[in-house]
């Protein structure tokens, strides 16, 4: 409920529509002796009457459901060059590895293939929400959020803005074409999930380095037009960026400016990386509710340096923060990786700077892979954890020792405890039984 507050529930009978894909109810201590046949026989108000037939399943005693892990800031073209180029600086890694990767979606037929290896990739290891970033194309962006819609994965999908400071087989033809092809992409998402209630569309800038002035003030105003939309973008993620972003921008002495003066700083946007971050530019960023894509892999790995961010410093003035893979400058495509990482990078921190920025607790990055996550992407009140009215988005985790659990005697009470943290620690899509979006099983093991 709280980056700190963590409730794990035993014997608790949890119920969702199939028809809405709501929990319907949460009813403690309901060991499996005293489970009811029908829903309409318990003692509940549940927010709908259930309607048709109710299935009953009861977990294996080595199993337990967490909320859907939301990933806040990935690549979807990116996923087959995920990896590469580790150690580059941002600037080098995009031109010489990651633009030439993207261009490749131009072709209809390899965004297809991709996407849905993609889509499969991150719902069989719980990843229940995505917030992508597409290439630059058109079709392949349609071709994106049609898949995950398919597949059944919650997701905001944009494509990539980007009018300048690429090369010239990869890069929007203007300001105005890339406007146009947004505007139609966002048409086509809004027409193939009208209440916007499994995929919707966000304005992906990629980052000031990739747009003109002309194409960050249309995206401000189409923003500022539709107070619906998410914006996302890459923001203070490494030195070599910062400074290429000042240089070609003079009039400004930070990003926080610099991004606002656009009216691009809005509570619907979900800044990636912000490592490099002034106290100033925190509060400026605490002042105008933006969220935070905390992205460790990718932080000390691809970018440049070994570079964190002051997560603490966010949680403690009650900013939105969330973990994202930025699967492929993150190696890794798992949340588990990106909570690990986070704590890791969280130790490096305190012990550089002491007390001030305190070590995250596993609690915290879980709370970040989950509802913290919900709250960056706008979806605070629809997921992220389990309560009354909000979507059944589950991950039917299993921990047997079969699959590297830990099989100590059941009768003890903090075993549910040991389980998550030996699955955030060491588990992986080998202990992912099922996957549910929605109320509906998107992977099954
Ligand atoms: N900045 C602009 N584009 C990108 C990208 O694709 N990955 C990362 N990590 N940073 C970026
Ligand atoms: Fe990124």
């Amino acid at each position: 409920t709280s980056p700190s507050d963590l409730h794990i529930h035993t014997d608790t009978l949890l119920a969702y529509s199939t028809t809405t894909g709501r929990i319907v109810a949460l009813v403690p201590s309901t060991p499996p002796s005293a489970v009811p046949s029908t829903l309409s026989s318990l003692d509940i108000v549940p927010t709908e009457p259930p309607e048709g037939t109710t299935t009953i399943t009861y977990l294996a005693p080595t199993q337990f459901l967490i909320p859907g892990l939301i990933d806040t800031h990935n690549h979807a073209p990116q996923w087959s060059m995920r990896g590469l180029g580790q150690g580059m600086h941002i600037l080098d890694w995009l031109s010489s590895i990651t633009f030439p990767a993207e261009a490749r979606f131009s072709d209809a037929r390899h965004a297809r293939r991709t996407y849905t290896s993609l889509i499969r990739g991150m719902l069989r290891q719980g990843v229940t929400t995505a917030s992508y970033y597409s290439s630059l194309h058109g079709p392949a962006t349609r071709i994106l959020a049609d898949l995950c819609l398919e597949h059944g994965q919650r997701a905001l999908v944009g494509k990539c803005n980007m009018d300048r400071g690429s090369p010239e087989y990869y890069i929007d033809d203007s300001a105005p074409e890339s406007i146009a092809v947004t505007k139609e992409c966002i048409s086509h998402i809004r027409s193939i999930d009208p209440s916007g209630s499994l995929i919707r569309p966000i304005l992906t800038p990629r980052f000031a380095i990739s747009c003109t002035p002309e194409l960050l003030t249309s995206l401000g105003a189409l923003a500022q037009a539709d107070p619906s939309l998410p914006i996302q973008t890459h923001f203070n993620e490494a030195e070599q960026e910062k400074s290429a972003t000042l240089s070609l921008f003079p009039e400004f002495t930070d990003e926080v400016s610099l991004y606002r003066s656009f009216n691009l700083l809005t509570p619907r946007t979900i800044l990636a990386h912000c490592t490099i971050m002034t106290d100033d530019e925190t509060a400026r960023l605490r002042e105008l509710d933006c969220g935070v894509a905390h992205c460790p892999t990718a932080n000390m790995t691809v970018g440049g340096g070994f570079m964190a961010a002051p997560v603490r410093d966010f949680l403690e003035r009650g900013m939105k923060v969330g973990l994202g893979t930025d699967s492929g400058g993150g190696y890794s495509s798992s949340m588990l990786d990106a909570m690990r990482h986070a704590l890791v990078a969280s130790f490096a921190r305190e012990a550089l700077y002491g007390d001030r920025a305190k070590g995250l607790t596993l609690d915290e990055v879980f709370w970040m892979a989950t509802l913290g996550g919900a709250k960056v992407v706008g979806l605070g009140e629809e997921v992220g954890n389990f309560e009354v009215g909000k979507q059944f988005d589950a991950v039917v985790v299993d921990m047997s020792d079969e699959r590297g659990g830990v099989n100590t005697p059941l009768e003890d009470a903090d075993l549910v405890r040991v389980r998550l943290e030996k699955f955030i620690m060491t588990g992986d899509d080998r202990n992912i039984a099922e996957v549910f979006v929605k109320g509906r099983s998107v992977h099954r093991l």
